[in-house]
């Protein structure tokens, strides 16, 4: 007997993308599911009805994997999923990975034991191969994952390319970033248009690894004042950093804007709970969020193909952090 496994040999693909051709589930590529298709007739295969009809079993659960639960931007993100999931009556199954690839497999694993209907996920470190085998519709959001993978992002490059922008509009000419992790793609969009902006200007690059992080950021950003005092600005490529940088500046007597102006990049809402309230590169996280869950529940109960990507635009937020040049 033919089996979907003799279909995706045939065709040369994964036993997943022949069943979400079969299910008119999930994203395919057209050239892909034509090749599937031919694969199917020349075989003459015939689904397993049992089969299917348990794969059409809904759990009513979704998996949402995040980086780091901690940062309020993903939080604020699970909340925007869960206005859209719950409303629909689905519940939540949310793993946080601490970007590490070990515990994003076990998370995957623990979720397809609980039969998630699919899954959204936010990593740089996840490959393509490692959610093939779900065989259930996925949504990356925020950080692109796969071309066969619908994606909710932010374009960070043009988005970071403003938030410079807005520093030097204040007059700022000596302007240090602080970059997130290297291996995270949104992280190094933000420092390349930065030093490619800085280029363009003529303008003096300097930046330090912040990792995304509250404690690393001040630290890094107390040995970049230290060492380089006549800075005017920092541009940090998250609001967590940005934040930190508050801190080492405000430890060290500068006063914020007066003596160094601080922008920061993502639109959490600890920047208007700190003092000056923190100008920022808002990413519109609600309505990713609302988003990303409303393509994965298409694709879960519609069986509809979403689009390969979305691409939703920035606010920039000018608060008390960048108002006024620098004294000097
Ligand atoms: O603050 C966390 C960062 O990682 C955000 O900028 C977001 O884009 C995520 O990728």
């Amino acid at each position: 007997m033919v089996t979907i496994r003799d279909v995706a040999k045939e065709a040369q693909v994964s036993v997943a993308t022949v069943s979400r051709v079969l299910n008119k589930r999930g994203y395919v590529h057209e050239h892909t599911r034509v090749r599937v298709e031919g694969a199917i007739h020349k075989l003459s295969y015939r689904p397993n009805n049992v089969a299917r009809t348990l794969f059409k079993k809904q759990s009513k659960m979704i998996g949402f994997l995040v980086p780091d639960i901690t940062n309020p931007y993903f939080a604020q993100l699970v909340r925007a999923v869960e206005q859209v999931t719950n409303e629909a009556e689905f519940t939540t199954f949310l793993c946080s990975s601490e970007e590490d690839l070990q515990k994003e497999l076990r998370h995957l694993e623990k979720m397809q034991e609980n039969h998630v209907d699919g899954v959204i996920v936010i990593s740089n470190t996840l490959e393509w191969e490692h959610l093939q085998s779900l065989d259930i519709p996925i949504v990356a959001l925020d950080r692109t994952f796969h071309e066969e993978v619908p994606t909710v992002r932010i374009d960070n490059y043009e988005e970071s390319l403003r938030a410079i922008q807005h520093l030097l509009d204040e007059g700022c000419t000596r302007i240090a970033h602080i970059q997130g992790p290297a291996h995270i793609a949104n992280s190094t969009l933000r420092f390349q248009a930065y030093t490619d902006l800085m280029q363009a200007k003529g303008l003096p690059v300097l930046s330090t690894k912040g990792e995304y992080d509250l404690k690393v950021s001040e630290q890094a950003v107390s040995r970049l004042l230290e060492d380089h005092p006549d800075t005017e600005a920092i541009y940090a490529g998250n609001d967590v950093m940005a934040v930190g940088a508050l801190k080492a500046a405000q430890r060290m007597g500068k006063r914020v804007p007066e003596d160094l102006l601080i922008m920061g990049f993502d639109g959490i809402d600890w920047t208007e709970m700190v003092t000056p309230e923190i100008s920022t590169m808002a990413q519109p996280i609600e309505e990713m969020g609302r988003q990303a869950a409303k393509l994965l529940l298409q694709q879960i109960e519609e069986g509809v193909t979403a689009p390969a990507k979305t691409v939703l635009h920035a606010s920039l937020l000018t608060r008390q952090s960048t108002r006024g040049k620098v004294n000097r």
